[in-house]
């Protein structure tokens, strides 16, 4: 059942709780047990990274829509697919480790396969080189995916399809973004993608943590894989 919208003092309690969750399978669990409010509880956060990806790759974007073929990456409950189809896509495959998540997003009715699996513990279980579009959003912070996933989210990805990663600007999250920075370049320098666009966004969702007030800011990295 739909769960009512939530304060954001409850909201923030909630992602409080998960800084409790050390490992990537007790972050799982979390969101396992997040999973039916997730959408409320990220709106009262004003949550906007999947529209502001689904607004990067739609500008860049050259091709058939309805046939390109997507994979959303630590797809959650759909947020991303959902905003993608109001671009004119079509074709979506989900891969999440949250078996609850996995749920709602079959629920959805958008997506034409989804995977349970964790991601950093091996080869992503999809086809390599067969999609336009990668996509992985919220997903790439401190504690969640490891920085090495983005070589595995470029392997799924055809010559010349996109790769778009979002990440937080936050506190927490500084040490992971210059890893994550410094993998996106590494791949460049070794010629595997060629970087399209890093929208840095001021207004990225509202902080939860003692140590930040208002708005926390984040990144849309686009990167367009090059034929080898
Ligand atoms: C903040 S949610 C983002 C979901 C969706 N992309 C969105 O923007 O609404 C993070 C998602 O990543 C998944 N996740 C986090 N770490 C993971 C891991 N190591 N392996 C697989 N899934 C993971 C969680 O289960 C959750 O669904």
């Amino acid at each position: 059942m739909a769960a009512v919208s939530n304060t954001f003092e409850n909201v923030k309690a909630t992602i409080l709780s998960a800084h409790e969750s050390v490992t990537s399978g007790e972050k799982v669990n979390f969101y396992n047990s997040w999973a039916e409010n997730y959408d409320q509880d990220v709106a009262v956060l004003d949550y906007r990274a999947p529209s502001l990806a689904a607004n990067s790759i739609s500008s860049h974007f050259r091709g058939d829509r309805e046939a390109a073929v997507v994979l959303d990456v630590a797809c959650g409950t759909g947020l991303v697919a959902r905003q993608m189809k109001r671009h004119g896509f079509g074709h979506f495959v989900g891969i999440d480790g949250s078996e609850a998540m996995l749920t709602l997003a079959r629920e959805s009715e958008l997506y034409q396969d989804l995977n349970q699996s964790m991601l950093g513990e091996g080869p992503l279980p999809v086809q390599k080189g067969l999609f336009d579009v990668v996509v992985i959003v919220g997903a790439l912070s401190a504690g969640q995916v490891p920085v090495n996933v983005v070589r595995e989210l470029c392997k799924a990805t055809k010559p010349g399809g996109h790769v778009c990663m979002t990440t937080r600007s936050n506190l927490k999250n500084v040490e992971y973004k210059a890893a994550l920075e410094h993998e996106l370049k590494q791949m460049e320098d070794e010629g595997l993608w060629t970087c399209v666009e890093v929208a840095e966004v001021e207004d990225w969702e509202r902080a939860v943590s003692e140590q930040e007030n208002g708005y926390i800011s984040g990144v849309v990295y686009l990167y367009r894989k090059l034929q080898l």
